[in-house]
Order: structure tokens, then sequence, then C-alpha cells
């Protein structure tokens, strides 16, 4: 049976909302959101959704925990006002990176996310690369993540040198970097990473050959930018060229990020618009994601295969103004 879709957004990405609507073809369903002055949200849908297949666009990114119960309290009221279906699409998934206890008494708070989304009645998630893909199974409901590899990489394309070596920053990318490799006929290297502290890591090894040669240094997030700080000073340490191009899914840039990255090797930072940056910077380029989000729908609605997505919809690579 084919529902009409209703479209909402929560606060955290208007823009990419729109960009999701205008590709599928719809308007952006009307609601209101605003807060008390205690800070609580109040949500209130202003049209039906009975027996409509809802869209909640909702990036979790900074404020994680706003967005977050926003996302919740939109599927709420879509749940108690009989929408037939509700699929959460939330391009950044905050909390993805706490998917594992790393000592004792401590939470494994992706999971208890999951478990939330879940009982305030999503029954699909649509989110794209996701930090660990085994935070999957901390859901009940179907989960699908997209990847923006193939649209980052068109973007890259033509800013990187023909003897460049992608760089995984961490074991934990190893999978991305291999898969931007792949499709870039380039050679990988590995930089092991380890923690000296709550909020400091160190590089202690680089594994795989980058003298004299330009680096793509791939991550699926940027958030103070410590990551890709460490891993500019291990490569230029180690004999690579001063020429390197970064490239990462999500964008959060919070804090003294860019000052993090202000290293003069740095040309060119590539992301998507998953999220809204907190600050932005001469070197941001970013990709939208609209048409590869809208295209996954239109798929998960007329029940056709997402991995035949990125073979027939190749088109994902538009610049938008930084
Ligand atoms: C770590 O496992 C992630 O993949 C990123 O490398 C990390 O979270 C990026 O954060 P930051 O920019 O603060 O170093």
């Amino acid at each position: 049976m084919n529902h009409e879709i209703v479209l909402l957004s929560g606060t955290s990405h208007p823009g990419l909302a729109e960009a999701i609507a205008r590709e599928l073809g719809v308007r952006p369903g009307i609601r209101t959101i605003t807060r008390f002055p205690d800070g609580e949200i109040e949500v209130r849908l202003d049209e039906p959704v009975r027996d409509r297949e809802a869209l909640l666009i909702q990036p979790t990114g900074p404020p994680v925990n706003d967005n977050l119960m926003e996302l919740l309290t939109l599927a709420d009221a879509c749940r108690r006002s009989a929408a037939a279906r509700i699929t959460a699409v939330v391009p950044y998934f905050g909390y993805a990176r706490a998917d594992k206890r790393r000592g004792r008494r401590e939470p494994i708070t992706a999971s208890l996310v999951a478990q939330l989304v879940e009982a305030a009645g999503v029954d699909r998630l649509l989110t794209i690369d996701l930090h660990a893909p085994q935070i999957e199974g901390f859901f009940r409901i179907p989960v699908d993540s997209l990847t923006a590899v193939p649209t980052l990489r068109q973007a890259i394309r033509e800013r990187l040198p023909e003897d460049a070596v992608v760089v995984s920053p961490d074991t934990g990318r190893v999978a991305m970097a291999t898969d931007y490799a792949r499709r870039l006929g380039l050679p990988v290297a590995i930089l092991h990473k380890q923690r000296t502290s709550g909020t400091e890591t160190a590089v202690t090894h680089v594994v795989g050959d980058v003298r004299d040669r330009p680096c793509l240094i791939i991550d699926d997030m940027i958030s103070t930018g410590g990551t890709i700080a460490r891993a500019v000073e291990a490569l230029l340490g180690t004999g690579a060229r001063p020429e390197i191009v970064v490239a990462a899914t999500h964008g959060l840039f919070v804090g003294e990020a860019w000052k993090t990255l202000g290293h003069p090797a740095i040309r060119d930072v590539f992301v998507t618009d998953s999220v809204v940056p907190a600050q932005s910077d001469r070197r941001l380029k970013t990709v939208g994601v609209g048409p590869l989000v809208a295209a996954a729908i239109r798929r998960l609605l007329g029940g056709g295969s997402l991995s035949e997505l990125y073979h027939e919809v190749p088109d994902f690579h538009r610049l938008e103004p930084s």
C-alpha cells in the first residue's frame, strides 16, 4: 500500500530538509517547535499525519541532546497521531562514538539512543556513514547506512595530485580508506592512534609509504580537529609532501577546530552537509547529500534496492556554497 508522504524536520538542519523535499518533489510538512522558558521542547504537528508515510529529517549534531530530544518528540507526535510508518532520517547519528565500554561503570550511550529512538515509535532509520557498522545491531528496526564516499570522491578527484596516498587516521577507518583508495586508484597508509588521556591522542606508527607523497586523510567525522591535526604532524614527520587534502563525511568543527586545523600543509577540507558546521573556513568545501538521501528514500518507499543506488545515480557530487 502506498501512503502519501509527510516530510517533517526538526530545527537541526532545515536547509537539508528543504533540499531533500525539493528532490522528492514534496513540500516540507508544517509543524511548530518551541522551547519553554525552562528549556523543555514543545512540538506540535500543524497538519494531519494519519495514514501518511512520515519522514523525520533530523541530524543529531550539536546541540546533540536538544536535537535528539526533538527527534524523539516528533516521532512520538507522529505515532500518537496515527502515522502509517515513521522513518527517521538522521544523516549524522550523535553518540555513535559511545559504542562500547572502555572501562568499568560506563554506559553504551549509542545503544541507549537506539532504544530511545525505537521507544518513540520510529519504524526505520536512514543514516550516512555510521561511525561503526555494528551500531546497527543496537536496533531491532531496519537501519540503512548510506555512504558518502562516492559523493565526496567525485568532488575530491579534481583537487587531488595523482601520486597521493589515502590515509586512515586510525585503525577504525581502514575499511573507509580502502573504499576511497579503490575508487580513486591510490594506495593506502594507516596510522596507529593511541589515547594518551581522556581528551588527547597521539600517533605512534605510520604503516605504509608516504615519503615525498601528497596525502588524502579521510575520516567519518571531524569534531575538534584533533585527530586530523595529529595525523598531519605524523605524516609530515615521516616525510610526506606538505600537500594534504582532508575528507570527512560529517564536519562538526566545534570549538577551536579551525585553529587546530591551521597547518599550512592542509589545502582543502571536504565534508558533506550532513550537519551544519559550528564554524567555517576558506578551505572548507561542502558537498550536498540531499540528492543521495532523496534517492535512497525513493527506493525505501518504492521497494527498490539500496545497494544499486550508487550505480544508477552517480551524480552526487554537487558542491554547495560553504
Ligand atoms: C574517532 O574514532 C572518529 O572516527 C574521529 O576520528 C574523531 O571522533 C574525530 O574527532 P576530533 O576531530 O575531535 O578528533
